[in-house]
Formats: C-alpha cells, structure tokens, sequence
C-alpha cells in the first residue's frame, strides 16, 4: 500500500467568521497559547509519515510562508543573547524532514478547488488534507497517523467524521453509512451542508480527509455547488461511484477553531494542559469561577 507522503492544507479561504482579526491575517495563523494553528496541523502532518506539506495560499497569506521559513535575524540576535531555549523554539518550528510548497489559489473558488490546485505536486499517490481550523488533541496517535493506519489496512479513501447535534447538520458535510461485517463504516452517499431535516445522519466529516489521486480527476468535472463553491464534498461524491471511502471516527477532541466560541474553549484547554502555565492557569480559573467569574458573567 502507498505510504501517505503529502499533506495538502488549504489555507486560502476568506475567515469570514473570524473578522475583523483575519482582515489581513489568516485565520491558520491564529495562535492557541503559544503555537498558529497551522504548526499544530504540520506537526500532526509530519507525525503521520507525511513530510512534505504543500499549503494552497491566497491573499494575505505571506505570515504562513514567513512562520516556516528560516528566520535569519532573529535567530543571531537570540544566539547573540545566548537564549538557547527560544532559539531552539524558532528553529523547531519547522523539522529538518519536512520540506514546505506554496500553490497560489488565485481566486476562493472554494475548498475542492483549493485541493485541485495541489494536484501537480501530489502526483499520482494519496495524500491527506488537513483544515488547521479543525484542531485535534488526542492522547495518543495523531488522527494522520490514525488514517494512515486505516488506509495501510483497506488502501482507500477515509474521512474523517464525528457525531454532532442534528441542529448543525446545515454546518458540515454529512455522510450516510453502512457498518460492515468488520466494523468499518463505508460511506454509501455523501452530502453538502443539508438543512437537519434532509441529513441523511448526524455523521459529520471534519478537517481531515485522506485521498486518493482520483479525487483530481473528479474534482475537475466538478461544478459550483453549495455557496457558488467548488466543493470538496461534491468531488468525493463523485469518487464513492468508482471506489469505497470509508468514514473513520477519529479518537481525539476537535475544536472548531474556525468559530469564536471553539477557539476560546481550545484555549482554555490548551492553557490548562500547557506544561508551563497549566498550573497557574489552572488556579487562576478556580479563583475567577469561585469569585462568580467578577463583573463579567453575563
Ligand atoms: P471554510 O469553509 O472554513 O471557509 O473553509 P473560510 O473562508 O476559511 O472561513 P469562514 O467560513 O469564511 O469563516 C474550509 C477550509 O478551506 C479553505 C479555508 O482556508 C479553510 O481551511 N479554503 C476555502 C481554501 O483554501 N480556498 C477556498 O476557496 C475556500
């Protein structure tokens, strides 16, 4: 079975739900404590085997190519100061295996075009996509590494998924599925942002897709579809008529960092497991909780 070498992480979208922060910053470069999302996603990335990360870039995006690249400067003046520890901080943010691409996503046709774009550096192999907004804490394995673990036994697509409230079906990609005689699930029909009353199920895919190549060559016939957008979904949907795509439920914690109220719940979660702050933060919530939250409950 081919190994999972690429991973793709569209990062050209608008932020709309973000604004005014993502005006002229991109939401992937939100940070959560002390890290942007988007070095979480490529560590998970690299953990899971895939070494080259190819980011599909738009406008005002130059601060994910900055963050990756070497840091000339700061890292003499941190030399020269002799903080060793930061200087070892800026110099991990990228590992020596890793290597980085840049596609220009000249216009935000939407999500399955932005994976369209990655199609002449993936090649014919399958590759992972992950949304940094989606980001995962697990205890153990990192969810690439968990599909990757899938995909080694059954050599198909596999989705992500997660069960969610039917009221916020009309939020996600929605998947149908049987349950096999083995216990895997296999997607049977696929379906974009459906009102709740039309979701086939409460099953919703989140950010983290591993594809085959033929994903490309549906997503070229694709047509705009939900929200004017060429949609990842549509292609996949397409993909279920010549292959299996099995739905995965991943084992970890997702916060949906694209939101407001999802990205201050990872903060909160991250601050209270960071190995420095963690205890201190912790204290500081009992203390604020025990004083009814001061004058800021609502
Ligand atoms: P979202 O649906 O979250 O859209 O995109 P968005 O523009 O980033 O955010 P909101 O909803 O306006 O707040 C899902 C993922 O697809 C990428 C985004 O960067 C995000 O990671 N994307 C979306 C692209 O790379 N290109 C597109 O044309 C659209």
């Amino acid at each position: 079975m081919a190994k999972i070498r690429k991973a793709v992480f569209p990062v050209a979208g608008l932020g709309t739900r973000f604004l005014p922060a993502t005006k002229a910053s991109p939401k992937e470069m939100l940070p959560i404590v002390d890290k942007p999302l988007i070095q979480y996603a490529a560590e998970e990335a690299e953990a899971g085997g895939a070494h080259q990360l190819v980011f599909i870039t738009g406008r005002s995006k130059r601060s994910i190519e900055d963050h990756f690249d070497k840091a000339y400067e700061l890292e003499s003046e941190l030399e020269q100061a002799g903080k060793h520890k930061l200087l070892d901080i800026v110099r991990g943010v990228m590992p020596s295996s890793a290597s980085c691409i840049y596609v220009r996503q000249a216009v935000a046709l939407g999500l399955g075009h932005a994976v369209l774009c990655a199609k002449p550096v993936i090649g014919d192999e399958p590759f992972v996509v992950l949304l940094a907004d989606d980001l995962i804490r697990t205890s153990g394995k990192g969810v690439v590494e968990q599909m990757a673990d899938v995909h080694a036994r059954h050599g198909c697509s596999v989705l992500s998924v997660q069960e969610v409230p039917r009221e916020e079906t009309h939020k996600y990609g929605i998947v149908e599925v049987e349950r096999g005689s083995d216990g895997v699930m296999r997607v049977i029909s696929i379906v974009e942002k459906p009102a709740p009353a039309d979701a086939p199920s409460n099953l919703a895919v989140v950010g983290r897709y591993l594809l085959t190549p033929r994903i490309f060559e549906k997503l070229e016939q694709t047509e705009k579809g939900s929200g004017g957008e060429i949609q990842l979904t549509d292609g996949i949907s397409d993909l279920l008529k010549d292959e299996h795509v099995i739905a995965y439920p991943f084992e970890g914690k997702r916060y949906d960092c694209g939101s407001k109220l999802g990205y201050l719940e990872a903060t909160v979660e991250y601050g209270l497991a960071h190995p420095e702050l963690g205890e201190r933060f912790s204290a500081y919530l009992r203390a604020f909780g025990a004083a009814g939250f001061g004058d800021f409950q609502s």
